[in-house]
C-alpha cells in the first residue's frame, strides 16, 4: 500500500514508519519535526520512504503529501494533558480543526483507509472492572476532549454522498506507551521512574493506586500496521482499545516493576492528591477480531531504556527534546 503517516517523526511515528517499510508497503511521512528528524535517520535513504516537512494545518501541505496515497495513518498532534495546555488554540487548532480539513482532503484524493491515534485517556476516572469500546467516556483533560473531538470527526464526516470512493475509517485506542524509541520520551511514567532509577536511585510514586493501560510503542506501532492489512470489513468504522489484559497496572505496581529491574534503586511513595485518572481496559477485543497481541512487556521497555542509557551516556533526562510540554506550541 501507498501510505501517508503524518507525525511519523515522533515517539510512535518512527516505529510505525519502519514497520511499513519492512512490510513491503510505500511510505510517505507528513511532520512539522517539533523535535527533530534524527528519528528517520535509520530509513533516509531508503527507496520506499519520502519524508515531507510540512503542517497538518496547511491545507496545502495535507494535500501535497496525499498525492498517490491509498492509506492515512493520522499520529500528528500535541500529544498528552501538560502539552494540551500550553496553548489552548494550538491544541484545538492541531488536534481537531486539522482533523476536519485531513477528512476532506482524505475525500479529494480519493483515501481508501484512514486510522486515527486515539487514546484509553477518554475513559477517563471511572470504578468499572474493565471499560471497553462502547463504555461511557469521560473525558479528564483537554487532551482527551480534543480526541474525542477528533473520533467523531472521522466515523462521521468520512462519508461522501457525492462520491463512490467510502474512506474506511478506524480508530485505535492507545494505551499509555513505553519503551525507547528514536525520538525518546521521558515524560511517560514508565519511561520516567526507569531514568530516575538509573541516574537518582531514586523511583517517586505519586499516590500509586491509580491503574493505566500500558502498551510498548514497538506493539502500538505494529497494530496500526495490522489494521491497515485486515480485510477491510472486519475493521472499517471501529474502535479498538490497543493493548493487553495484563498490562493494567496500578501506578505502584509500576515502580515495584522498576525497583526488581534496576540495582539499587528504591521505590519512594509519595503522599499525593490521588490522581482522577484511572481506568482498566479490555482489549478482548481487537485480540478476538484480529487475533492482535502485545509482544513486549514493562520489563523489556526498562531494560532497552537502561541499555540505551548507559550506550548513549544518557545524564540529563529532563532535556526539552524528552518533553512535549515544553515546547511553545503556535
Ligand atoms: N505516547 C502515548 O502515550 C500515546 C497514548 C495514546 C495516544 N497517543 C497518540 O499517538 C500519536 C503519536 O504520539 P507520540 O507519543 O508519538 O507523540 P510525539 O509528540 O512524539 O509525536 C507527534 C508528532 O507529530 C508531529 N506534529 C505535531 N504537530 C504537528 C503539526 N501541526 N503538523 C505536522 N506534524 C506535527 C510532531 O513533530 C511529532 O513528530 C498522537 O496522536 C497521540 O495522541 C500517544
Amino acid at each position: 500500500m501507498r501510505v501517508l503517516v503524518t507525525g511519523g517523526a515522533g515517539y510512535i511515528g518512527n516505529y510505525i514508519v519502519e514497520e511499513l517499510l519492512e512490510n513491503g508497503h510505500d511510505v510517505r511521512v507528513l511532520d512539522n519535526f517539533l523535535f527533530g528528524d534524527d528519528s528517520l535517520d535509520p530509513f533516509r535513504d531508503h527507496e520506499r520512504l519520502d519524508i515531507q516537512e510540512g503542517d497538518i494545518r496547511h491545507i496545502e501541505d495535507l494535500s501535497y503529501a496525499m498525492e498517490d496515497r491509498e492509506a492515512v495513518i493520522h499520529m500528528a498532534g500535541i500529544v498528552g494533558d501538560p502539552a494540551c495546555g500550553v496553548n489552548e488554540q494550538a491544541t484545538q487548532a492541531v488536534n481537531v480543526e486539522a482533523t476536519k480539513t485531513l477528512v476532506e482532503v482524505c475525500k479529494l484524493h480519493d483515501i481508501q483507509r484512514l486510522v486515527f491515534a486515539s487514546t484509553c485517556s477518554v475513559y477517563g476516572a471511572s470504578e468499572l472492572m474493565e471499560l471497553n469500546e462502547g463504555s461511557y467516556l469521560n473525558p479528564l483533560s483537554l487532551y482527551a476532549e480534543s480526541k474525542i473531538d477528533s473520533e467523531e470527526i472521522i466515523l462521521h464526516e468520512t462519508h461522501d454522498m457525492f462520491s463512490d470512493n467510502e474512506i474506511s475509517p478506524t480508530i485505535l485506542r492507545l494505551g499509555t506507551i513505553f519503551g525507547w524509541s528514536r525520538r525518546m520520551r521521558f515524560d511517560l511514567v514508565v519511561n520516567l521512574l526507569t531514568a530516575k532509577a538509573v541516574l537518582e536511585d531514586d523511583i517517586p510514586v505519586y499516590g500509586g493506586e491509580q491503574y493505566r493501560p500500558l502498551v510498548h510503542a514497538h506493539d502500538a506501532a505494529r497494530a496500526f500496521v495490522e489494521v491497515l492489512e485486515a480485510p477491510q470489513e472486519a475493521v472499517e468504522h471501529q474502535v479498538f482499545n490497543v493493548g493487553d489484559n495484563d498490562l493494567n497496572y496500578q501506578i505502584k505496581e509500576v515502580g515495584r516493576i522498576v525497583e526488581e529491574n534496576v540495582e539499587g534503586a528504591e521505590v519512594r511513595f509519595v503522599e499525593h492528591k490521588e490522581d482522577e485518572r484511572t481506568y482498566r481496559v479490555s482489549f478482548d477485543k481487537i485480540n478476538h477480531i484480529l487475533g492482535w497481541e502485545t509482544e513486549r512487556d514493562i520489563e523489556d521497555g526498562v531494560e532497552e531504556i537502561k541499555g540505551w542509557m548507559a550506550k548513549n551516556d544518557i545524564t540529563d533526562y529532563e532535556q526539552d527534546i524528552y518533553r512535549n510540554s515544553t515546547y511553545p506550541y503556535m
